[in-house]
């Protein structure tokens, strides 16, 4: 069983090296972003909890010059910008409203540092969760995108009804690179009402 699991962390460790990326989380979002066609060229995309930059690499790639992705984190990016992408070193929850643009999508990836305790490590996670969900009522686009990491755990399903409420569309997803003993899903929501 240990062996599957480390097999399976040093697959994608070692492919996140080998391309460059700081973080095997890269293809956590390149699997939901294939299978559910989120971002396109040209789009401008918040991404809550960016650092070390893997996703925002990620992301620089499929939006191309015209578009720009704007990461936020507390701590700083392991990567270089490039001219199509936007640090913002700060705490999430101090930036609710204060974004002046509007999103095309909106993708957290957010997670605190772990206590081990159990419900501690939900109730901290989903209230980066729901952050980055009021970020996105205020914020996105109508029909915009909203993808945030989650975990299963006590107000998981009420937070879920209300991104049911916000969009037509929502899925809940692990990845592949997602491990296996982890708790972790991400829930992907398309077609922002905006009402
Ligand atoms: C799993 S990492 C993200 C990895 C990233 N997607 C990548 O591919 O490089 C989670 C990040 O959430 C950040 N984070 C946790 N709490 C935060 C908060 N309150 N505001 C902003 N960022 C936060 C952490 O600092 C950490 O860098």
């Amino acid at each position: 069983m240990k062996k599957a699991k480390n097999t399976r962390q040093d697959f994608y460790f070692k492919k996140a090296k080998e391309e460059n990326y700081p973080a095997r989380s890269v293809y956590k979002l390149q699997e939901i972003d294939k299978k559910y066609r989120l971002i396109k060229r040209g789009d401008l995309v918040l991404d809550i909890g960016c650092a070390p930059g893997s996703w925002m690499i990620y992301l620089s790639g499929k939006i191309g010059k015209k578009g720009r992705v704007t990461g936020v984190d507390v701590v700083d990016l392991k990567i270089s910008l490039k001219d199509n992408m936007k640090f913002i070193k700060g705490d999430i929850r101090e930036l609710v409203g204060s974004f002046s643009e509007r999103f095309d999508a909106i993708v957290s990836d957010a997670a605190p540092g772990t206590s081990g305790i159990h419900f501690v490590d939900t109730a901290k996670s989903l209230e980066l969760a729901k952050t980055a969900l009021d970020i996105a009522k205020q914020s996105l686009k109508a029909r915009g995108i909203f993808v945030c990491k989650t975990f299963e755990g006590e107000g998981t399903e009420e937070f879920l009804k209300e991104i049911k409420r916000l969009f037509n569309f929502v899925k809940s997803y692990r990845p592949s690179a997602v491990r296996k003993y982890s708790r972790e899903f991400y829930l992907i929501a398309k077609i922002f009402k905006n009402e």
